[in-house]
């Protein structure tokens, strides 16, 4: 008897062990190729270069208030069961509106959203093209899903056609970002939707990086293009310019109908709770109200582009994100612990969330930051680069 508990309890205990130690060597491995990841607090005495509030509106208190009485603090269930409210009814019927769609449908965030529409809409027999540099969300939401899919290069039209000649039968997707969350740079949207005449393909823009953008309203790139009509499914997210959390996805009737019944990302999850869905109500809003902060911002990027010297290694960017490539992950937590110790709080971004060789520091600019810091930022990056 005493033989057989011996015999239970070690094996599991070993596996424990075992378990660790795996872990910790892969942790060991991170840090010997210098990609270790560690959680670092903002430090208000910094200059904010690094946060998606590229408009500020996290910090906006008027955002923050309630127009209704006291709702609830959660919404107690999934949208199916307990948890659909008129709140979130009432916000979708806004966001139709705010984003031009027939249909909006909220998720709990961009991450969600993306792998909501990926995952369950495209099927087995069908194929996914999506841009090389795609968010890990949209790659990881094709992978969920049984359709073929590949990559074609980054906003490379030629290379997309390539791949979409070769496809013979079923349904056919074209994903990409309006703005790429790491490089800052615009897909090619009016060509890539005219491709997708041709083929008779569906496009779905992930506009992550333009929702609150673009235009007196800030709804986007597609919208700012013209182009809404002609998407399959558009993805906002309201992390980023619009300063809260959230998102949804706009289309048509019957694709929301259709993420209502197969969308295991937003069956299966608690629905947003009555203050977020305010607080994202709030900040489109506000940010419809105050037309003169993207024209901020554009006057930002201006500045900032015209001070940086030529000697810096910068991708070509309109857009608040702006990233300066190093090529190694060494130089670049190198060049982000200076910047970070001139004040600066601009973080480094290592392989594998860009490709390797391609390691960089992203430079995000606000609406916010002041001339004198922007001038500031510029002089001591291009001191280093001298
Ligand atoms: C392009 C892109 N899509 C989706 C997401 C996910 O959005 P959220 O932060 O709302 O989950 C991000 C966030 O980093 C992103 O950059």
């Amino acid at each position: 008897m005493a033989i057989n508990v011996i015999f239970l309890t070690t094996i599991p205990m070993n596996r424990k062990m075992k378990l660790e130690k795996h872990l910790q060597s892969q942790l060991e491995k991170r840090k010997s190729k210098g990609g270790y990841r560690q959680l670092k607090k903002q430090r208000s005495a910094l200059t904010d270069f690094s946060s998606n509030d590229y408009l500020g509106l996290s910090k906006i208190e008027e955002i923050h208030s309630y127009e209704n009485d006291f709702i609830d603090n959660g919404a107690t269930g999934s949208r199916l069961l307990s948890g659909n409210k008129d709140y979130h009814e009432e916000l979708e019927i806004f966001l139709e509106k705010y984003f031009k769609s027939e249909s909006a449908l909220l998720f709990n965030s961009g991450y969600m959203a993306n792998l909501g529409v990926l995952s369950s809409v495209p099927q087995k027999g069908d194929t996914v093209l999506l841009d090389e540099l795609s968010h890990v969300c949209i790659k990881e939401g094709v992978r969920l899903s049984r359709a073929n899919y590949y990559n074609f290069k980054h906003n490379d039209l030629q290379d997309l056609e390539k791949k979409l000649k070769k496809i013979e039968t079923g349904n056919i997707f074209i994903v990409v970002e309006s703005v790429y969350s790491m490089d800052g740079d615009q897909a090619p949207l009016k060509a890539i939707v005219d491709l997708s005449d041709q083929y008779d393909a569906n496009v779905i823009v992930d506009e992550a990086h333009s929702t609150g953008l673009f235009g007196d309203s800030g709804f986007g790139l597609c919208c700012h293009l013209g182009l809404e009509a002609q998407i399959f499914a558009r993805i906002y997210t309201f992390g980023k310019a619009v300063g809260v959390h959230g998102a949804a996805v706009v289309g048509s009737n019957v694709l929301k109908e259709y993420l209502i019944n197969y969308s295991r990302q937003f069956i299966y999850t608690t629905a947003l709770p009555h203050h977020s869905v305010q607080v994202i109500r709030n900040a489109l809003g506000y940010r419809a109200n105050h037309p003169e902060l993207w024209l901020e911002l554009q006057a930002k990027i201006e500045l900032f582009n015209r001070l940086l010297s030529n000697n810096v290694n910068k991708l070509e960017s309109e857009h608040p994100v702006q990233g300066i490539i190093l090529g190694n992950a060494g130089e670049a937590v190198n060049f982000a612990n200076y910047l970070y110790d001139h004040s600066f709080d601009i973080r480094p971004i290592l392989s594998p969330t860009v490709p390797k060789g391609k390691e960089r520091v992203r430079i995000c600019l606000h609406a916010f930051n002041s001339e004198e810091e922007i001038t500031n930022l510029c002089h001591h990056i291009n001191q280093y680069f001298q």
